[in-house]
């Protein structure tokens, strides 16, 4: 068994129904086969276990590891491309990128990057938007089990509206899929995600073909987009004759595993739906600012009873960094004025870790502190006199030092990171093993 030794924060309770912020200052974590077993200061866990070996995390913080409920693996190396609304980023910037992944040794490269990206920004568990290449999805779950990086992901499938070299056909996503799951799904910590693009570029029969993959696969999760954009909505109601979000659930991919990205401009009845299928959004509010998407109305969200938790909707959105997601989450909600919610940091983090973990099914095993819970943990740890070196030296509580995490962290400040008990020495440099 180990003793992790440091402060400790997380956010076992939802801080949006008056969860607070949960210290362990000098506190411990008793770690054995990558779980829980103990917490609480570290005099006593050290005075009841004297054998055991310590890991001295002092000086710092200690967060849970974070979740990104929706990421794009095939984008990490067109992040930055700025200045488009969504369709015409797709055409000229994603699109064109997506389709080099054909080449399955380029993928590889891609998958490198991307896991690498994810793991230095702290990233513990993810919900990874895959490849519409077959092999391509093979490479993102090789190099996730090769690091340990917990993700669930899926081939991405389309067949009409945007470039034909990503179309597939209703009979080939089905055996596609279902290879794919018969080789990852449930292996290590990976999971399947049945993956239509957007209904924008689905027919309807590509959409009951992505149900049947859901209804053969117990256990597996759905994920796409939703009402991001004002053109791309009366684009998918003219297709469809419906709304958005009904564009999905008519196929019944609409449920508890589902997780749709975005949904800044969605209807009344649409949110409703929503909550009543038990559906989770994934809120991505710096690729929303980036692409001109608009601002999530986070409070209709809660009010409606729909679950939220946080993607960094990498590469629309602008790095990796849960952390930066978090600041411009509550910029975001700043900017609404009074249509905003307040958020504090207590929220940010809510969101960044135990909301994620609950949005994938995975409350039981991550998220948080508990004992029982996976030890999937971030060490934040900023180099001496760097300005959150300083905020941090001179925050009032924990609260405040949190709060300067999110306006000053980086991957930069993460300092290590752990997966399941086990620190994740490769492939990120910065990374201290
Ligand atoms: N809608 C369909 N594809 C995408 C994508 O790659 N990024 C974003 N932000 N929205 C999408
Ligand atoms: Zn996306």
């Amino acid at each position: 068994m180990t003793l992790f030794r440091g402060t400790f924060l997380d956010t076992p309770d939802d801080p949006f129904t008056g969860g607070r912020l949960r210290t362990e200052q000098d506190g411990a974590l008793l770690v054995r086969d990558g779980v829980i077993r103990a917490r609480g200061s570290f005099a006593d866990l050290h005075r009841q276990h004297p054998q055991e070996d310590i890991v001295d995390l002092s000086g710092g913080f200690v967060l849970p590891g974070f979740v990104d409920t929706h990421v794009h693996f095939p984008q990490v190396r067109v992040i930055g491309g700025l200045g488009m609304p969504l369709l015409d980023w797709l055409d000229r910037t994603a699109l064109p990128e997506e389709a080099r992944l054909a080449d399955r040794a380029y993928a590889e490269g891609v998958a490198t990057d991307f896991v690498r990206g994810l793991v230095g920004a702290g990233t513990t568990t993810a919900l990874v938007f895959g490849s519409h290449f077959a092999p391509a999805v093979d490479t993102v779950f090789a190099e996730a089990a090769r690091v340990g990086l917990r993700i669930t992901s899926g081939l991405v499938v389309s067949d009409r509206l945007i470039r034909e070299d990503l179309f597939t056909d209703p009979d080939r996503a089905r055996e596609e899929s279902l290879a794919l799951a018969a080789r990852w799904h449930g292996v290590g910590r990976a999971r399947y995600a049945v993956t239509p693009r957007f209904s924008l570029s689905c027919t309807d029969d590509l959409l009951a073909a992505c149900a049947d993959v859901l209804q053969t696969v117990p256990g597996a999760m759905l994920t796409s987009h939703v009402n991001e954009n004002i053109r791309e909505i009366e684009t998918v109601e003219a297709l469809f004759g419906c709304d958005y979000v009904t564009s999905y659930d008519r196929h019944g991919l609409v449920g508890p595993g589902t997780v749709l990205a975005h949904n800044v401009h969605p209807t009344d009845p649409e949110l409703a739906l929503l909550a009543a299928r038990g559906a989770a959004v994934a809120h991505c509010p710096s690729s929303n600012a980036a692409l001109g998407s608009g601002l999530f109305p986070l409070a209709r969200h809660r009010a409606n009873g729909v679950r939220v938790a946080m993607g960094s909707d990498v590469g629309a959105g602008t790095g990796f960094s849960l952390l930066k997601e978090g600041l411009s989450a509550y910029v975001a909600q700043q900017l609404l004025g009074e249509a905003g919610h307040p958020l504090t940091p207590t929220h940010l983090l809510h969101l960044a870790t135990r909301a994620g973990a609950e949005a994938l099914g995975l409350g039981s095993a991550v998220g948080d502190f508990s004992v029982g819970r996976r030890f999937d943990a971030q060490w934040i740890k900023p180099a001496p006199s760097t300005p959150l070196d300083v905020g941090l030296t001179h925050a009032t509580d924990p609260g405040d030092a949190l709060a300067k995490m999110f306006a000053l962290g980086t991957p930069a400040d993460v300092h290590r990171v752990w997966i399941e008990g086990d620190p994740i020495t490769a492939p990120d440099p910065h990374l201290v093993g």
